[in-house]
């Protein structure tokens, strides 16, 4: 069997592509190996999203091209955001490469550019790329409970910060019959737990006709799931969080009690700099109902610290907002200038060391919230979905998550992965809870 070293990077709708990738491709007789050295095929799935993700994937190259003077039959792509912005012009820099390929449905077209010529085609526009599921090979998952479900691809919101919708293209969403046939096969294997992905996942259905809303496709799916599996969804567009959808979280008992609302500021001449298409004020108004229908709901957020022109007043607000809402996590993020995004040529870039500053100050602001509220959650029970075996450096004997997504830790009883457990909550931390089964 030939095989194949598979690179993820990023989000987790790359997490996705990579196991839809690895199902791709073991159709075509590939199996998975963790040693470059030996592998047939090298395929790094790349992440465009910050500068960082980027250099980290031209370093990587350079290690394998050695590897490629070693081993001439050695094939090496490229797939993902950086394979779609760059496309043949990664080729002229790096003459080696075997493959481009870029994020979604572009990967059920790898077995044909690896039967065609060496020669990486020119990169389709993703206007172009169709989702291809129906009829295509299964994800070769690395859970056997927990499944990732692509519902929708790209994005159409404009963010000026963002170069989503230059890689992956404007929104697509999958028929709701080809998302319940996904499920309805998870739940035949035993799966326990699916998280629903998009880039805006609640932007869902807009372009299907008939139109059907995320919350009709979120009925529908616990329809068919009821008390079998645990349903979550990512990443939500502020804007998208509706009144039915929070009626439908309130009311469907797979539905998970987490909402991750990414604000990415708290300054209202930031968001608007930054065309979120929010208020602050706004966005507080979307909490404060989604609160009310469901009072213990957790909630997540990404950040992006020295975004062109935040002052250290607008910060202050990012601040502010932290405290005010008092999310269970963050995800912050220094600003990354970005190639094709409107925010890249704003002439008032912030300078490195303010934003080294002021996501400390963010970070370390959230710590102290989220260590409060976990320790006010001791004695509470939740219900665990066990993911892990024993882990010695936490000096844990099993780790899950909780239906808010808290991680727990268990230090006596022995769990087996993909049992669900009701356990009480006996100490809280800032990043995770210990646990313990009454
Ligand atoms: N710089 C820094 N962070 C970014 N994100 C998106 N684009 C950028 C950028 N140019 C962050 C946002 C988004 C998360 C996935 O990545 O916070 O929600």
């Amino acid at each position: 069997m030939a095989k194949l070293k598979l690179i993820t990077f990023g989000c987790q709708a790359n997490e996705a592509d990579s196991e839809k990738i690895a199902g791709v491709l073991a159709q075509e007789g590939f199996e998975l190996t963790e040693m470059a050295e030996e592998a047939d095929l090298i395929l790094i799935n790349t992440c465009s999203i910050r500068e960082k993700a980027e250099q980290k994937v031209y370093s990587l190259l350079g290690t394998f091209q050695r590897l490629k003077v070693q081993n001439p039959r050695m094939k090496i792509g490229l797939c993902g955001c950086l394979a779609q912005r760059e496309g043949t012009r990664l080729k002229d820099r790096f003459p080696y490469l075997d493959l481009l390929a870029g994020p979604g449905a572009m990967i059920y077209r790898i077995p044909e550019m690896l039967r065609g010529s060496p020669a990486p085609p020119v990169l389709p526009r993703p206007k172009e790329l169709l989702p291809l599921y129906i009829h295509s090979p299964r994800p070769r998952r690395e859970s056997l409970f927990k499944a990732w479900v692509s519902i929708m691809e790209g994005c159409n919101y404009l963010c000026t910060f963002c170069v989503v919708p230059y890689t992956r293209g404007p929104e697509r969403s999958r028929p709701p019959e080809d998302i319940l046939a996904e499920v309805e096969d998870l739940l035949k294997q035993g799966y326990r737990e699916i998280t629903l992905l998009g880039q805006t996942v609640n932007a869902y259905g807009k372009n299907l006709k008939p139109r059907t809303r995320f919350s009709d496709l979120l009925r529908a799916i616990d329809a068919l799931v009821g008390r079998e599996m645990r349903v979550r969804f990512t990443s939500s567009h502020p804007r998208d969080l509706t009144p039915d959808l929070i009626e439908a979280v309130a009311t469907l008992k797979s539905i998970c009690e987490h909402v991750h609302l990414p604000v990415q500021a708290g300054s209202d001449r930031v968001l608007a700099r930054m065309r979120r298409l929010y208020t602050r004020q706004q966005y507080l108004e979307r909490v404060g109902a989604l609160r009310r229908a469901v009072p213990d709901i957790a909630l997540s957020t990404d950040l992006i610290v020295g975004f062109p022109g935040e002052s250290e007043e607008d910060f202050q607000e990012t601040l502010s907002l932290l405290r005010q809402v008092r999310y269970d996590s963050i995800f912050a993020f220094k600003y990354s200038a970005r190639p094709l995004t409107p925010a890249a040529t704003y002439p008032d870039q912030v300078s490195g060391e303010a934003k080294t500053e002021r996501i400390h100050t963010a970070l370390q602001l959230q710590d102290d919230i989220a260590l409060e509220k976990n320790r006010g959650r001791v004695g509470t029970i939740e219900e665990v979905l066990i993911e892990e075996g024993p882990n010695p450096k936490m000096q844990s004997t099993a780790t899950g998550r909780t239906r808010r997504n808290q991680l727990i830790h268990f230090s006596q009883e022995s769990l087996v992965p993909g049992d669900t457990v009701s356990a009480v909550i006996a100490e809280g931390y800032s990043h995770y809870l210990k646990g313990k089964i009454p």
